[in-house]
């Protein structure tokens, strides 16, 4: 059992293999968050401390006892109008315009299976491997209800929490803010990693000591964004790769949200992620209800290294659906910086022409090919095939591309339009606009509202008399503008963007319903929505219109901490670098870009022999290192950005085979030697290098590392490929 309620002491225990999640029901009926962290027995009420604290606010039924105060306890739902002036996980603004919620225990449920959101993506299992637990908190005045949900994944180490908000009352009430997920700290100094950055600059690392007061980070833009992740990490002040606590919050969420980690007047720590409350203002009426998106917590004291393993795992068989879950990916080959716009049915051929000789798998036709799409000032919207660009109809270049041999993908951006459009022309209202305002501009693009049905599906009907041309087997689903103008025409303010992303998800819903077969790629201005929502309807996303290698190992080591290497998009592209302008080998930006789903993003024929031997060969060592790369444990085994080099590795499940790439970031002259320490291996066992035939005892590769070449030349890349032998060093 991996909830157990005790009945005696009111106490909700929730047990992983490793870790453990304890909370209470006070004799007031608050629910009090008792523990989480490292696997305990016992109940850890003994933690709760009591005394008289100036100046916060005590319930009324704690008599004449001002030690008994909501300031200062550890919540499992801290709400505002309690008594508790720390950062509140929910804000309700009642029918007589007060903001208290007073929410108190009023029954729960524990049950085999992991719940399910409506409308929200959610991790998923198997019935038998996972349990729920369901308490109801309720507002005796306002009938508010509160079902605070809580997944167990017990050998993962994985805790799922959401909340459903209610409203039980007979009058309107309005959600102004609401979190998935709090975790109350009652000691200990702690940082807090965030992963902040632009667009081609996605998911750079940030730790920062959680001070007091609050630290706040989120998007406002719609979309999860480029500029914060929704995923932090709360580690411990020693904590490294391989040693040390650390918790794991990531948002199940593609729009805007907010994390706030807050250090209080005891040095007490409290970290809360939910829906960013600014341009949210989302109303209930009697019986309506709020599901607020699910936020995935982990526990490892092994330190991030750890941590990531056990995330990049939940992610791939929990949240990742469909059937290329845990399929090779096709290597594709993608038209954007091969020809950007300036493309017609010919360059397609000859990239899919190209393409078969080296073992590409398929050629992806990017933006332009639709509607009168001729750069990006025009056409989003129109989503009928340029048949004069083409040459042909879809249908006909599918099968031409399809004779050559290889498979056919497409690009799409649903959820825009452009001003100079049909669409636009014939639905102005259909784009999210302030009347009597201008709208903000972006890419010069509008956003269609994708909150209302008849937009959607309007969409939806487009988007499916194309796929339906010809054998399509990937799509690109983009999104290129962060999203302003937030106003309904025909439902509340407050409601547009929480109900835009759910509109989001209902269109890939019925999307991944209907073509089932279909790979999708996610995409917003690359690495824009690289968020668990998405992943849960696109099993990989673009990681960042950025394709230079060297900004690559470090938007990739970013992204590595909560996501798996399956998820992330990643092609070699031409130098000078369209994004950089630097110039670095083929060799080394292959390397980087077999990290992930792999892929080519340039000319082909422009390409010397040789170079086309090499890409050859790439594809075929990408193919033969594929499970290894996106299904094995990857660990960080470098800091790209303070080392001398960027380092990492994937080992098999069973640990007898790991796969280390290197590429040396710094070159100088006398240069020192940088020994590389691998992780997860065998410490017993014999590993083989196999290129150079030489045998290591696994602990000496991780405790001593083995020592890199002293090579001229800029970005030098090296793979060591290990194998356990049976046989001693
Ligand atoms: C975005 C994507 C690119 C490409 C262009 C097309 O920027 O990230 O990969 O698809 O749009 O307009």
């Amino acid at each position: 059992m991996a909830i157990v309620y005790q009945e005696e002491n009111r106490i909700f225990t929730l047990q992983t293999n490793h870790t453990t999640y304890q909370m209470k029901i006070d004799d007031f009926g608050f629910l009090l968050h008792l523990y989480y962290g490292g696997r305990v027995d016992g109940t850890m009420d003994y933690l709760l401390t009591y005394y008289d604290r100036g100046f916060s606010g005590n319930p009324y039924e704690a008599g004449n006892d001002r030690t008994y105060s909501m300031d200062v306890l550890p919540q499992e739902y801290p709400t505002m109008g309690i008594g508790d002036f720390r950062n509140s996980a929910l804000i309700i603004q009642n029918h007589d315009e007060s903001e208290c919620c007073d929410l108190r225990y009023a029954g729960h449920d524990i049950c085999k299976g992991k719940y399910e959101l409506p409308g929200l993506p959610a991790v998923h299992a198997k019935v038998q491997d996972a349990e729920t637990l369901m308490i109801m908190l309720e507002d005796k005045v306002s009938k508010v209800r509160v079902r605070l949900l809580y997944g167990v994944l017990e050998k993962e180490d994985i805790i799922t929490r959401s909340a459903e908000i209610i409203n039980g009352g007979n009058s309107g009430i309005v959600v102004e803010k609401a979190a998935s997920a709090n975790l109350d700290f009652l000691s200990g100094t702690y940082d807090l990693v965030s992963f902040y950055g632009r667009h081609a600059m996605e998911r750079n690392i940030q730790r920062t000591q959680i001070a007091h007061g609050s630290h706040v980070i989120g998007s406002r833009r719609g979309t999860s964004s480029h500029q914060y992740n929704p995923a932090v990490i709360i580690a411990g002040q020693d904590t490294t790769e391989d040693n040390g606590s650390c918790y794991g919050m990531l948002f199940v969420y593609s729009g805007n949200f907010m994390c706030e980690a807050e250090k209080d007047q005891y040095h007490q720590t409290r970290v809360m992620m939910g829906l960013q409350s600014d341009l949210f203002h989302y109303p209930l009426l009697p019986e309506e209800r709020l599901v607020v998106p699910e936020t995935v917590l982990c526990y490892s004291d092994k330190g991030f290294g750890d941590l990531s393993v056990k995330y990049h795992h939940c992610i791939r068989e929990h949240l990742c659906r469909g059937s290329y879950k845990n399929q090779p990916r096709p290597i594709l080959i993608n038209s954007w910086e091969a020809a950007y716009f300036n493309f017609n049915g010919e360059t397609i051929l000859e990239l899919a022409k190209d393409a078969v000789g080296l073992g590409i798998d398929m050629v992806v036709m990017d933006d332009g090919w639709f509607g009168k799409r001729r750069d990006d000032n025009s056409g989003l919207g129109d989503w009928q095939v340029n048949e004069e660009k083409l040459g042909s109809t879809l249908g006909e270049l599918i099968d031409r591309v399809n004779e050559i041999g290889v498979k056919f993908g497409i690009w799409i951006e649903p959820e825009m339009v452009s001003e100079d459009s049909e669409l636009y022309r014939a639905h102005p209202d259909w784009a999210l606009q302030i009347p009597g305002r201008k709208s903000v501009r972006g890419r010069n693009q509008l956003v269609l509202d994708f909150s209302r049905e008849e937009v959607r599906n309007y969409v939806f009907h487009q988007i499916c008399d194309v796929l339906d041309q010809g054998k399509i087997e990937y799509v690109k689903w983009d999104m290129n503008r962060s999203i302003t103008d937030i106003y309904s025409s025909v439902d509340s303010q407050g409601k547009v963007a929480y109900d835009y992303v759910l509109g989001v998800y209902d269109f890939l819903e019925k999307l991944t319903e209907r073509y089932s077969d279909i790979l999708l790629e996610g995409c917003s201005g690359g690495g824009g929505r690289f968020d668990a929502g998405m992943l849960y309807y696109t099993p990989q996303i673009w990681c960042s219109d950025n394709t230079d290698a060297l900004d690559r190992l470090r938007i990739q080591y970013g992204t590595s901490f909560f996501y798996p290497m399956s998820a992330i998009g990643a092609h070699v592209s031409a130098v000078p670098n369209h994004q950089t302008g630097r110039s670095i080998s083929l060799r080394t930006r292959g390397i980087v870009a077999m990290t992930g789903a792999f892929g080519y993003e340039l000319s082909l024929a422009k390409l010397s022999g040789e170079e086309k031997e090499e890409v050859r060969q790439q594809v075929g060592e990408y193919k033969r290192y594929e499970r290894l790369i996106c299904e094995g444990n990857y660990y960080r085994l470098s800091n790209p950005f303070l080392d001398e080099y960027a380092a990492w590795m994937h080992v098999s499940e069973d640990k007898k085979q790991a796969l280390v790439h290197v590429v040396m970031l710094e070159n100088h002259g006398n240069m020192t030697v940088n020994y590389v320490k691998m992780r997860g291996l065998l410490s017993d066992a014999v590993y083989e290098e196999t290129q150079s035939g030489r045998n290591y005892y696994g602990s000496a590769l991780m405790e001593a590392g083995i020592p890199m070449p002293v090579e001229a030349g800029e970005y030098l890349a090296y793979r060591f490929v290990f194998r356990v032998v049976d046989r001693s060093v």
